[in-house]
């Protein structure tokens, strides 16, 4: 489904240090007030979103430290006025009614930006070693998606009654529900069968990792032939973004970034520990990811500012309508983004637009 308005374009709010890391020199860690400094520029600059991860402990090394997504988005919605607000959500993490409590208490203080991103997790550790437990793949999903339908509900200002396999509440309503629209957005990433079933049935935009083009097109076709109800469901593409005023600057920059990316004892920290069932990680295991968040280079944001818009507006025409961009480093390069891309982007698709007409 095309989306005729022009592309949003989110940052990630760094959470595992800088994304890149000269290891030889420093320890990673992406304390609360770089999450802060990053989406304020983000906001000036003219981005419209900022994500914000769930990771109670750093997936990389338990030891670096990392920010708390809930009070960090509380936080920097209340230091913002326009740009949205996402915080990732791990469902098994909070009661529903807890969780859906201070979703509305974020749409407060941003004054209707806030939207969660329910990510079902894949880091066992983390779940495992906390008590709270890390049950089989599809009984999570199961799970979240019972989760999720209780917290659209009462977002959404509904009273709820729900008798489920993992709830059971009685005549429940929260006030104040939205001031300000019908609720909070919800994201939601994933891959996996139940995470396709569970973006379709209840989910605003779904979120993919940062893979090739054509891998795209295969998993939106996917998912759009699905039955839902309501609007129709938005997609949102992760990626890392180096871009400069020709191709080979920005390929050497990469090779300068490639130097200091993790080295293998460090990846290899994370074997073990990730969930055997988890397919976004089968997924990236396939494609460079090589620095960044979520998917790094894989879908080609990397070249001249008119390959990098082109780049963007042939996602867009596969029914891409936001994109969450990770930068290094992080201000400076999001700001040349918005700088040197954004208005080529709106320039392609105003030009290809009038074309159509
Ligand atoms: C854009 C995006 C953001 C994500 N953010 C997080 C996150 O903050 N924390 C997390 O544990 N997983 C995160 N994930 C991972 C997924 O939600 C999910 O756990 C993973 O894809 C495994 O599920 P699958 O088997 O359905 O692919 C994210 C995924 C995407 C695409």
């Amino acid at each position: 489904v095309q989306d005729k308005r022009n592309p949003k374009f989110g940052v990630w709010a760094p959470h595992w240090g800088k994304w890149v890391v000269d290891y030889a020199r420093e320890t990673p860690a992406a304390p609360y007030q770089l999450i802060e400094d990053v989406i304020v520029s983000a906001e000036r600059v003219g981005f419209d979103s900022a994500l914000i991860a769930q990771h109670t402990v750093n997936p990389k090394n338990p030891a670096w430290e990392i920010a708390e997504a809930w009070t960090a988005a509380a936080a920097t919605a209340a230091v913002t006025k326009r740009i949205e607000i996402i915080a990732a959500i791990k469902p098994r993490l909070y009661h529903p009614v807890v969780l859906a409590k201070m979703a509305l208490g974020i749409e407060e203080i941003s004054q209707g930006r806030f939207a969660i991103n329910f990510v079902n997790a894949w880091f066992k550790p983390e779940l495992e070693d906390s008590g709270i437990g890390f049950p089989p793949h599809d009984e999570r999903y199961a799970y979240g998606a019972e989760w999720l339908s209780v917290v659209k509900r009462l977002i959404s200002g509904e009273r709820v009654t729900h008798n489920g396999a993992h709830f059971h509440i009685d005549d429940y309503r929260l006030s104040p529900a939205s001031l300000h629209r019908q609720r909070p957005l919800i994201y939601s990433g994933g891959e996996s069968e139940p995470a396709r079933e569970l973006a379709t049935q209840l989910a605003d935009t779904w979120l993919i990792n940062g893979q090739p083009l054509e891998e795209v097109r295969a998993k939106i076709a996917d998912v759009s032939t699905r039955t839902r109800d309501g609007n129709p469901l938005q997609f949102g593409l992760a990626g890392f973004v180096v871009a400069r005023e020709t191709d080979a600057e920005a390929e050497s920059a990469l090779a300068e970034l490639v130097k200091l990316a993790p080295n293998p004892s460090q990846r290899s920290a994370m074997s073990g520990k990730i969930d055997p069932d988890a397919v976004m990680h089968k997924t990236s295991a396939k494609y460079p990811w090589v620095v960044g968040a979520n998917g790094g280079i894989a879908p080609g944001f990397v070249g001249s500012y008119e390959r990098v818009a082109r780049r963007i507006q042939e996602f867009y025409d596969i029914g891409i309508t936001a994109f969450l961009l990770s930068f290094y480093p992080l201000i400076e390069e999001q700001e040349r983004f918005a700088r040197e891309i954004i208005p080529r982007v709106a320039e392609l698709i105003a030009e290809r637009e009038e074309a159509l007409v």
